[in-house]
C-alpha cells in the first residue's frame, strides 16, 4: 500500500510509474476494488452499486458520457470514488477529443453530475491542470496515469485513516474489556464509497482485523438506504458484527448507553471543520452531543474545501429526484427486485441529499495525517502548506 510521501501532498502519475493495484476488501472471500481498468487498458470497470446488495454486477464505462451517467445515477457514489470516477471520465474524454475545448467541455459535463462532494472538483481540477500543461498528443496517456495515481493515492489515504482511527476504537476497547465496542455509522463511508478500505469504516476494518471485539449499528439511511444495502453488505463481507437500525433509532440507543462512539464519513469539510455528509448526519451529531457520545468524521484531504469557512451557508446541497423519497426498491419473495410506491401519488416530496454538522458538534476529524480537532487550527496543523484562501 503506498504511503503518502508527505501529508497533504499529491504524487502525480507521471512521477510514479508502476502503480500497485493491491485489493484489500472482500466479497464472499474475493478481494475487490470499486473501480479498475478493464483488460483493454482503456475502458473502466466499476461495481454497479445500484444493484447491491441483491446482485453483484459490474458495468463498463467506455466514454466520458458513460462516466458522467454512472456518477449521476449513483452506479458509483461516495465522495472519494466520485472523484476517481470523474478523473477516469476525463481520461476517457481525452480519447474522444484531446483539444482544450474538448477538455473544458468534459470537465463541465462531469462536474455538474453531483454538486456536493469536494472530491469531484478536486480530482477534475487536478486532471485539467495537468493536462493543460501536457502536449495534445500525450494527453490521453497522461490522463490515465494521473487518474490511476489519484486512485492509488486514495487507497493509501484511506488505509492511513484506518490506522489512525483504529487507535480510537482500541482505546474504547480498553475502557470496556468485558464487551464489544459499539460504533454507530451513517450512510456508506466504506470501501464502496472509495477505491478501497473506506473512510469511516476503514478504522473499523483495521481494528476488527487486529482482533478488537466490536459491533456496528448501521443506520439504514433513507431515502436511498446506503446503510442497509451497502454498509451492511460490506460488513457481512468482512465478517464484522453489525445490526441495521431505522434512522430514527440512534438517539434512543445513545440514551441507553448502547453507543460508545459514532464515526461518519464526509462529502465536504470546510477549513473550519464543518462536516457535510449524508442527510441525517446532523441529527446524529446532536443526539451524540446530548448524550456525551464522541462523534468523529473521517475523510481524506481531498474532501477538505479550503476555500470555504461556513458549511451551512456555503456548501451546495444536492437535491435529488423526489421519487427516491416516495418509492423504495427491494427483493421480493420470488427473488426479483421490485420498486414500490410508499407515499400517495398526490403528495409533494423533497429529497435533500446532504446536511451540514457544524464543527462544534464534531469531537475530532480523522484524516490520512492523523486525528485533529475540527477547527481551522487543527486542520492547518495537519496540512500546513495550504494557502489561506483555497488550494
Ligand atoms: O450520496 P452518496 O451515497 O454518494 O453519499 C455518500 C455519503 O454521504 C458518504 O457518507 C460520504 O461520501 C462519505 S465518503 C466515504
Amino acid at each position: 500500500m503506498p504511503a503518502p510521501t508527505q501529508c497533504g501532498t499529491s504524487v502525480s502519475g507521471e512521477a510514479r510509474p508502476g502503480l500497485r493495484t493491491k485489493r484489500s476488501m472482500r466479497i464472499e472471500g474475493r478481494n475487490y476494488r470499486t473501480i479498475w481498468l478493464d483488460d483493454d487498458g482503456r475502458s473502466v470497470r466499476v461495481i454497479d452499486q445500484t444493484k447491491l446488495p441483491h446482485r453483484f454486477e459490474t458495468q463498463i464505462l467506455r466514454s466520458s458520457d458513460d462516466a458522467a451517467r454512472a456518477i449521476s445515477d449513483m452506479v458509483v457514489r461516495g465522495a472519494p470514488l466520485i472523484g476517481v470516477a470523474g478523473a477516469y471520465g476525463l481520461a476517457l474524454a481525452m480519447a474522444e477529443d484531446s483539444t482544450d475545448a474538448g477538455l473544458d467541455a468534459a470537465y463541465d459535463k462531469l462536474l455538474e453530475t453531483r454538486p456536493t462532494a469536494s472530491n469531484l472538483r478536486w480530482a477534475l481540477d487536478r486532471l485539467r491542470d495537468c493536462l493543460r500543461a501536457t502536449p495534445r498528443q500525450r494527453r490521453r496517456e497522461r490522463a490515465y496515469a494521473e487518474a490511476g495515481a489519484i486512485a492509488e493515492e486514495d487507497t493509501g489515504f484511506c488505509e492511513a485513516i484506518g490506522r489512525h482511527g483504529a487507535d480510537i476504537i482500541k482505546a474504547a476497547a480498553e475502557r470496556h474489556p468485558d464487551r464489544a465496542v459499539n460504533i454507530l455509522t451513517h450512510c456508506n463511508a466504506g470501501w464502496l464509497a472509495t477505491v478501497d478500505w473506506g473512510t469511516a469504516l476503514a478504522p473499523i476494518y483495521k481494528a476488527a482485523r487486529e482482533g478488537v471485539a466490536l459491533h456496528v449499528w448501521v443506520d439504514e439511511t433513507r431515502p436511498r438506504n446506503q446503510g442497509a444495502s451497502l454498509t451492511a453488505f460490506e460488513l457481512l463481507g468482512e465478517g464484522v458484527a453489525h445490526t441495521v437500525i431505522a434512522d430514527n433509532a440512534g438517539g434512543h440507543l445513545m440514551q441507553h448507553g448502547l453507543v460508545d462512539l459514532c464515526i461518519v464519513g464526509a462529502d465536504r469539510v470546510t477549513r473550519t471543520g464543518d462536516v457535510c455528509n449524508k442527510i441525517g448526519t446532523y441529527l446524529k451529531a446532536l443526539a451524540a452531543r446530548e448524550n456525551g457520545v464522541p462523534f468523529y468524521a473521517a475523510m481524506p484531504s481531498s474532501t477538505i474545501d479550503w476555500r470555504m469557512r461556513d458549511g451551512v451557508k456555503e456548501i451546495p446541497i444536492e437535491q435529488r429526484d423526489a421519487r427516491e423519497v416516495t418509492h423504495i426498491s427491494g427483493l421480493t419473495e420470488d427473488g426479483s427486485v421490485a420498486t414500490v410506491q410508499l407515499a400517495p401519488a398526490g403528495s409533494a416530496a423533497r429529497n435533500y441529499a446532504f446536511d451540514v454538522t457544524p464543527a462544534r458538534f464534531v469531537t475530532a476529524l480523522i484524516t490520512e495525517c492523523g486525528i485533529c480537532p475540527a477547527t481551522e487550527q487543527g486542520l492547518r496543523g495537519q496540512f500546513p502548506g495550504r494557502p489561506a484562501d483555497g488550494r
